[in-house]
């Protein structure tokens, strides 16, 4: 049960920060409804706790990682001040994504000159379409060298804002193969503070962001390391620890291939269950989680989880959107929901209605 003692948090919205990169199924816009609560959460453990534990924030499917970023933001001054004993701990799969994180804290210049180039070529949508399919190329030659990962970086993040609709998709040899976004300006990340930012979440980051990752890249399916071991137990203290968990959604007609615009081999309803299981490791040995999905899961929630799990969690809704799909027409709308093992006082119960 959440403690009353403490407010249900008012939520700013110019903390949410910006995010650096374009990704399917980011929460940008969910962050308004989603962080109040998870902040709601936070305080709970804080004020539950016996002594001063801190409290470790895991977000295995990271993608953008707004809405850790944005907590961190909120959260990290009172945190920090706390003996230094809270952390944050991103994880996911696309190996890009992860370099792309690691780079973007590093404080230099990021990708300066390409971004100059592309967007002086203003207008000549055939000079930005040859610079695209330059980048692309360098990035395809440079999949597997070593030594190469800051390079490597600055062109996953070129690519992303200048192919179309920020996809990500490689082919079967592992080539990125998205087609040009005809995108007219590139942001400049390397202005208005905007990386200076995401550099001074380092120090919430510190050693453990990497050690995360490395454990969360490691090569394999979920199988591998998505035990409560990996995650929570040999790192830290379950009950002082929040989970939030986003993976690739359930697909409506329940085929086995859900999702494979992050990573080659896809998320399949096996990754699913074997993430249900060890969530329900984790409230068992009490650690705070919530985890987002289309409400396509809810009618299967009792196969998901154990029966004395399933009685101990919340359904909450938190909205409508389009989902992501190269094909304009088979973009549906998707009804979004979170599963808590705590009860929210922030976020609004789903109301099912049977039809
Ligand atoms: C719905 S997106 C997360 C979006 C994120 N919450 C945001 O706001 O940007 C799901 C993420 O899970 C990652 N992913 C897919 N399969 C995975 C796996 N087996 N293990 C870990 N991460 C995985 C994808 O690369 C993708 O970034």
């Amino acid at each position: 049960m959440p403690n009353t003692t403490t407010p249900v948090v008012l939520f700013d919205n110019n903390q949410v920060v910006l995010s650096h990169i374009k990704w399917a199924g980011s929460k940008l816009k969910l962050v308004p409804t989603i962080c109040p609560a998870i902040i709601d959460e936070i305080y709970a453990i804080l004020n539950n706790a016996e002594g001063d534990t801190g409290v470790h924030y895991f977000e295995p499917f990271a993608g953008t990682a707004i809405i850790g970023l944005t907590l961190a933001n909120i959260l990290g001054e009172s945190l920090l001040s706390r003996n230094n004993l809270s952390s944050f701990h991103f994880y996911d799969k696309n190996p890009y994504l992860v370099e792309l994180m690691h780079a973007v804290q590093i404080p230099q210049p990021f990708a300066e000159d390409d971004i100059r180039e592309y967007n002086c070529a203003s207008g000549d949508l055939r000079a930005k379409l040859e610079l695209f399919h330059k980048w692309r190329n360098e990035f395809n030659s440079l999949v597997n060298v070593e030594g190469e990962s800051r390079r490597r970086a600055e062109l996953f993040w070129l690519l992303n804002q200048a192919c179309y609709n920020g996809l990500f998709r490689v082919n079967k040899s592992g080539f990125f193969n998205v087609p040009f976004g005809s995108r007219v300006n590139l942001p400049d990340i390397n202005s208005g503070g905007f990386l200076g930012r995401l550099q001074r979440l380092r120090k919430i980051f510190n050693s453990d962001l990497r050690l995360a990752f490395k454990a969360m890249t490691a090569p394999g399916r979920m199988d591998d390391y998505c035990s409560p071991s990996a995650w929570v137990k040999d790192v830290v203290e379950p009950t002082s620890s929040f989970i939030y968990c986003d993976p690739p959604y359930m697909a409506k007609d329940g085929e086995e291939k859900v999702f494979t615009a992050y990573t080659p081999d896809g998320w399949t309803q096996h990754d699913l269950y074997v993430l249900c299981a060890a969530l329900e490791f984790m409230h068992k040995d009490g650690a705070h989680w919530m985890m987002s999905n289309s409400d396509a899961i809810v009618p299967i929630l009792d196969s998901l989880f154990l029966g004395d799990v399933a009685k101990d969690l919340f359904v909450y809704q938190t909205g409508v959107r389009r989902s992501i799909s190269a094909d304009v027409k088979s973009r549906g709308k998707v009804n979004e929901v979170v599963i808590t093992n705590f009860e929210s006082r922030s976020l609004e119960p789903l109301r099912i209605v049977w039809q």
